[in-house]
């Protein structure tokens, strides 16, 4: 998530918590208000990470997201999914995507970007996807459970929505220096270890072509693979993280 961006987290005003789910109920960030990100819908994609126009930026995600998620077309669920860019990478490489945001502007902006494309684009809420019984073999996550007031229920909740040997692929962070706010990597890896069968941390810092500049803090993609399907039928205990 770039620092510069006009629904950049790290500006919040200064009385706001530093890690939004340490005191959900307290002072929320206005991050975590939907009229925030609907405000933002128009001018989101403006940052080089967002809108991910630059070409450069554009191929780089994009190699990443492809060792992410599964080699073959798969089911993606892209949960706060803004403007539609991962989905819309995601869906480039042949998989089939629903995405969920819970700002209709934001939603209106993904589905013109995903036209023609085999998607679909739904307002709702990431912490309950309206998806009914739908299950996916990736549940993709860019720069949004860091925000939710409770990451660990919104962790269970899409481990759910998994088909067995399913993937959690959460892109988060710990942006800014001064004061910075997210959700640091070790923490992120403790919540999921419980659902895990496997877990993979990749650092995102050392790569400035996908935020379009040189970064510092601390950026990371969190790959968890979910039990297959003979744990799942035989309800055997996950192995664990693979570091
Ligand atoms: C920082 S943007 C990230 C957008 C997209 N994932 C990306 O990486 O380009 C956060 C998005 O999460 C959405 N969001 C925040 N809380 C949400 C919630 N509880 N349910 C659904 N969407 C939510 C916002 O509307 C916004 O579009």
């Amino acid at each position: 998530m770039s620092t510069d961006a006009t629904a950049d987290p790290s500006r919040r005003p200064r009385s706001a918590p530093a890690n939004p789910r340490a005191r959900p109920r307290e002072s929320p960030l206005p991050t975590a208000g939907a009229a925030y990100w609907e405000a933002a819908a128009a001018s989101f994609d403006d940052e080089p990470d967002h809108g991910l126009r630059d070409p450069a930026v554009r191929a780089a995600w994009a190699a990443r997201l492809r060792t992410w998620l599964p080699s073959g077309p798969a089911a993606v669920l892209d949960l706060g999914c803004g403007t539609g860019s991962l989905a819309l990478l995601a869906a480039e490489q042949g998989h089939r995507v629903t995405g969920v945001d819970r700002s209709p502007r934001m939603i209106a902006r993904a589905r013109a970007k995903l036209a023609g494309h085999e998607a679909a684009l739904l307002v709702g809420d990431a912490a309950q996807p309206p998806v009914g019984e739908r299950r996916f073999d990736a549940v993709l996550v860019r720069h949004v459970l860091w925000a939710l007031p409770d990451a660990a229920a919104a962790l269970r909740r899409w481990a759910g929505l998994l088909a067995p040997g399913g993937r959690l692929v959460l892109v988060e962070g710990r942006w800014g220096e001064a004061e910075p706010m997210g959700l640091p990597a070790a923490e992120l890896t403790d919540l999921v270890a419980p659902l895990a069968a496997g877990i993979r941390v990749e650092s995102l810092v050392g790569d400035p072509v996908l935020w379009g500049k040189e970064v510092t803090d601390e950026r990371y993609a969190l790959i968890a693979e979910l039990p297959g399907r003979d744990a799942a039928v035989t309800g055997a205990v996950p192995q664990p993280p693979c570091g």
